[in-house]
């Protein structure tokens, strides 16, 4: 696995912070919106966090120790650019492992037996990596297992393709996020919302989810003209083990 840093998807980032704030923030309402009567663990695994572009500082600010897993040497000193004022604010200790989480997810639970583990973005894009659509299929349907007992939680892309080149910040707001239930198929109003049009890409993340968990489908214009609909579940397995 390649670990150098993506600067073209940092500088993306960067530019695009007003085009991605409606995303953003109801990334920020699905994080901060626990399932019914669960409590927030002290800590937080974070894989493949990047440099918490889309990442919500406040969500951030409920842990004591948060510990971001990432392949990029660069994320960790981005992440504090983003986000290191409001941890240091409220004595959150950031830990930064650049590594493979796939390889290293086992040694990160045992480090923190009783964090929250989220997923943050990273399991649409697997077969990019393994280039092997088969073994990112049986890595996807190994998720909910590795991390048996756990509060956690995925984003991740479920489709892709082309749409509105409209990108205004108005017009991002306009697509709105949908609830839904893992499993099922896209609502036709998610791709007329994005006047998508041309060939999409299903990212196979089907299967990281049981079937039925709460989600709510985000829509992200991550460049003018191109759509990601997010797909975005909170699991509460802790005392299922
Ligand atoms: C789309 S970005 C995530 C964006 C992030 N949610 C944010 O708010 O900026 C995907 C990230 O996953 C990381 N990544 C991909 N595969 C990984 C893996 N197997 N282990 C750790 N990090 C990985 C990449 O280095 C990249 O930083």
């Amino acid at each position: 696995m390649s670990s150098a840093s993506d600067w073209h998807w940092h500088a993306r980032a960067f530019l695009a912070r007003r085009r991605w704030a409606a995303t953003r923030q109801r990334l920020e309402d699905w994080l901060l919106g626990l399932p019914a009567g669960a409590a927030w663990p002290h800590e937080l695994v974070l894989l493949g966090g990047s440099a918490g572009w889309m990442m919500s500082s406040r969500f951030l600010a409920r842990f004591e120790r948060v510990l971001l897993v990432d392949i990029d040497p660069w994320a960790g000193r981005l992440f504090r650019f983003n986000h290191g004022a409001a941890l240091a604010r409220h004595g959150v200790r950031l830990d930064v492992w650049q590594a493979d989480a796939h390889a290293l997810l086992e040694q990160a639970l045992a480090e923190h037996p009783a964090a929250c583990v989220l997923f943050d973005n990273f399991l649409g894009q697997d077969s990019i990596y393994t280039r092997d659509l088969q073994a990112t299929e049986r890595r996807l349907r190994a998720v909910r297992e590795r991390v048996r007992g756990r509060l956690w939680g995925s984003v991740h892309d479920r489709l892709s393709g082309p749409g509105t080149t409209g990108w205004t910040a108005a017009a991002c707001w306009q697509a709105g996020s949908i609830s839904a239930r893992a499993g099922e198929p896209l609502p036709p109003s998610a791709l007329a919302s994005v006047q998508a049009s041309g060939e999409w890409i299903d990212h196979g993340t089907e299967p990281i989810l049981p079937p039925g968990t709460p989600t709510r489908l985000i829509p992200w214009p991550i460049v003018a003209g191109r759509w990601h609909w997010l797909e975005a579940g909170w699991v509460d397995a802790r005392g299922s083990v």
